[in-house]
């Protein structure tokens, strides 16, 4: 089984309108054609003016969330082929902001993985424990149940990625030891295994949750580690592309 090339992708979250499509075009431009695989997911106000400004470029675009149904009567929700039609290859799924935020659970994630596969979206899937799960000595327990019921079946042979985010790492500058990290993601590989069988070694498993470009690089040197979700620091060129010059190889 090849390593998968590791996904450096910023989730801009709800910040930036069109302004903050220069900081887009200075990624780009600074974006390696080789090696990484360097993605951006903007508001979803922004993809399809960010895709535009970004044809051609080593950059893909992809959404932060999207409904489980195809089309209907969803009040400001956003359909996977809205998404796509509007210039995302990727969707976020399952951040801890909408799992906390939006009361999402891991059936309505995998609804929503389900979606965007239908549309042509690669998932990014999010998981990750809370400091009170780590402090009773459940983090693996939490992340690998996550995994199982947030990763419906249909994934098999799909491209896909899985993001662990520490829910207390995120926006915090706190991260995990480098052991823990590896501990969490070595479990989660396992866990892809067991679903997915030899097909589970395949996908790119992320770590997120306060990465800066002082911390980037020993992270990403982790063997297990494939890349990573970088929030706050992916909203200044500057401090993405040299979180992206962190990434082994690069
Ligand atoms: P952060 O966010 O890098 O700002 O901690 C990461 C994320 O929520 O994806």
């Amino acid at each position: 089984m090849t390593t998968p090339t590791p996904l450096i992708a910023g989730n801009w979250k709800m910040n930036g309108t069109g302004p903050a499509l220069s900081e887009a075009r200075a990624i780009a431009a600074g974006a390696p054609t080789a090696g990484v695989r360097v993605a951006l997911c903007p508001a979803a106000t922004l993809v399809e003016r960010m895709a535009t400004a970004l044809a051609g470029a080593p950059v893909e675009i992809g959404g932060q969330d999207c409904h489980s149904q195809a089309s209907g009567a969803f009040t400001g929700d956003v359909s996977a082929e809205m998404l796509r039609e509007a210039g995302a290859t990727l969707v976020i799924l399952g951040h801890s902001e909408r799992r906390a935020g939006h009361g999402e659970t891991d059936e309505q994630v995998a609804a929503k993985v389900e979606a965007a596969l239908q549309a042509g979206l690669e998932p990014i899937i999010c998981v990750g424990e809370t400091r009170a799960e780590r402090e009773a000595g459940r983090a693996l327990a939490v992340v690998t149940d996550q995994v199982r019921a947030s990763l419906p079946g249909s994934l098999t042979g799909k491209a896909f990625t899985v993001a662990y985010e520490p829910v207390w790492a995120i926006g915090t500058g706190l991260t995990p030891s480098l052991d823990d990290i590896t501990e969490v993601h070595q479990a989660i590989r396992a866990t892809l295994v067991e679903m997915f069988g030899p097909a589970g070694a395949a996908p790119a498993i992320l770590y997120g949750g306060s990465v800066k470009p002082n911390n980037a690089a020993e992270i990403l040197a982790l063997p297990e580690v494939g890349g990573a979700l970088v929030g706050g620091a992916s909203l200044k060129a500057s401090e993405f592309l040299a979180i992206v010059a962190g990434t082994p190889g690069v």
